[in-house]
């Protein structure tokens, strides 16, 4: 090896070490609020040093594609960033996810296909991790393309349940586990694609069968999956920071499962053999209902909040469709002059995707202390004077907790029917994602708010400013 080759990959080494302990300091902010912003910024600069790294320390064969390539992705980056809607941010994470697997099975693919043109025998470990980057990465890129078909609703959001499916999933299984050691003993192309399409059929196959109400958990367990085809395709390619990126992310996206599932209690494989979720007999169930419901104007809801001595706030999907988020701060703003105690309900799986309330409400300031989560806030109800859901649904429903024809009975939900009095700002009398009827909304004590939430809110400020 010459000096400066050896310059080079000592030089990389350092910059792949600093990068891996940027990548552990930014994924340790992203655990809070406070710092999720600097969380961020320290992970995309240990991205920057591990591909600037890569790309100086090899001999590149042509510039002009890596130019064209970080040309065309930083364009669709910057693109996305700016246009898309934080309610379609679940959908570009699918996709993200999707594209990080077919990535690495590129690569790994690419890796192997060197190394036939070379005529060198493949050794084992080179063509077990090529087929775990290949299976793995096919697999989340067809189940994500289908995650991501399931939120846009281009694909139905309801299970759909193939009558063998698990005997047609189990052929697939054991048929792709047999030509992936057909392809370590003896490295031919047909094994490797004949395990290749199987992998990208069950990528589909699990995927299909999962309701619209697990997507939170697919989405988190995708994102795992392809960090885990990246840390197999370190593994081909001899890169370090390849290996320790996709280790952190495969188990990162794993945590993130966890905490989804326990939000709404149901265990993996619950989830995975699929079947619960938005189920055509439940949908716009509340459109349909007679019974009554008490309505009142924003003025009213303005008296209510005015004379009450404790508010819990109760975001939901609804709060980041109408952007209320500021106006809901103003509005806490003006009880707490008045004297009155303001917190807010953060329950995990509101809106649309892990930490989407948390994102909304720090864009508007809102202090992280008022921000509680479902086991603190839950308790407190009770003692609450007022409970203002704003564009929440599913997260309050009581038929969570005692419903079991329910298809999101056993979600833990937030308390809202305990407290005094219950202001509910929605549209219409519509159902939530899960296409649930709302028990909620016919309490005596629950009051409707029609309307966008953000027209809402800031007409409650109006007259609470004039009361
Ligand atoms: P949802 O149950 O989806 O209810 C949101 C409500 O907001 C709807 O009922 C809708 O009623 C109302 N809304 C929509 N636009 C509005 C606007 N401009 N102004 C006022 N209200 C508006 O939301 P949630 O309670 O946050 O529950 C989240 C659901 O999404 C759960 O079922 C969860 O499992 C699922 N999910 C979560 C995630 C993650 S990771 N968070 C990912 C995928 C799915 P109207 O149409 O009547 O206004």
């Amino acid at each position: 090896m010459s000096t400066e080759a050896l310059f080079n990959l000592n030089a990389a080494g350092i910059a792949y070490i600093v990068s891996a302990i940027l990548f552990i300091l930014g994924l340790k902010r992203l655990g809070s609020p406070a710092t999720a912003r600097t969380g961020n910024r320290l992970s995309a600069l240990a991205m920057l040093l591990a591909v600037l790294a890569t790309v100086f320390s090899n001999d590149i064969a042509s510039w002009e594609w890596i130019l064209v390539g970080v040309i065309v992705g930083s364009g669709i980056g910057a693109y996305s960033a700016r246009k898309v809607q934080m309610t379609s941010m679940p959908q570009l994470v699918a996709i993200f996810n999707g594209l990080g697997g077919a990535t690495s099975a590129v690569v790994a693919a690419g890796e192997l296909i060197r190394l036939i043109d070379l005529e060198e025998l493949i050794p084992q470990d080179v063509s077990i991790t090529i087929m775990a980057s290949v299976i793995v990465g096919g697999a989340t890129l067809t189940g994500s393309l289908i995650a991501y078909g399931k939120l846009q609703g281009v694909v139905p959001t309801r299970p759909l349940l193939l009558p063998i499916r698990h005997v047609i999933n189990t052929v697939l299984l054991l048929g792709m586990i047999g030509s992936t050691a057909w392809f370590v003993i003896d490295p031919s192309i047909s094994a490797f694609l004949t395990a290749a399409i199987m992998a990208v059929a069950l990528g589909i196959l699990i995927v299909i069968p999962i309701g619209g109400a697990d997507m939170p958990v697919v989405i988190a367990l995708l994102n795992s999956y392809s960090g885990i085809a990246g840390a197999a395709t370190g593994f081909v390619l001899g890169n370090n920071i390849l290996i320790i990126a996709g280790s952190l992310v495969g188990a990162s996206g794993l945590i993130l499962t966890r905490i989804m599932t326990k939000a709404m209690n149901r265990s993996l494989v619950n989830v995975m053999l699929g079947g619960f979720g938005v189920d055509d007999s439940t949908m716009g169930a509340s459109g349909d209902d007679e019974r009554p419901v008490t309505s009142i104007l924003p003025e009213d809801a303005a008296l209510i909040l005015g004379y009450a001595q404790s508010v819990i706030f109760v975001p939901g999907y609804g709060l980041a469709v109408a952007q209320a988020q500021h106006q809901v701060r103003e509005l806490a703003d003006l009880l707490k002059i008045k004297g009155i105690t303001v917190k807010y309900a953060i329950h995990p799986v509101a809106g649309r995707m892990p930490g989407h309330m948390n994102v909304l409400l720090a864009e508007a300031n809102v202090p992280y202390d008022e921000l509680k989560d479902l086991d603190e806030i839950n308790g407190e109800f009770s003692s609450t004077d007022v409970a203002v859901v704003i564009g929440a649904n599913d997260v309050t429903n009581p038929s969570a907790r005692n419903d079991k024809s329910s298809p999101i009975y056993g979600m833990p939900i937030l308390n809202v029917d305990q407290a005094q009095s219950v202001i509910m700002m929605k549209r219409s009398m519509s159902s939530g994602f899960a296409g649930v009827q709302n028990e909620l909304f016919f309490l005596e004590k629950t009051q409707m708010l029609f309307g966008d939430a953000k027209n809402s809110v800031e007409k409650i400020v109006g007259e609470i400013k004039d009361l």
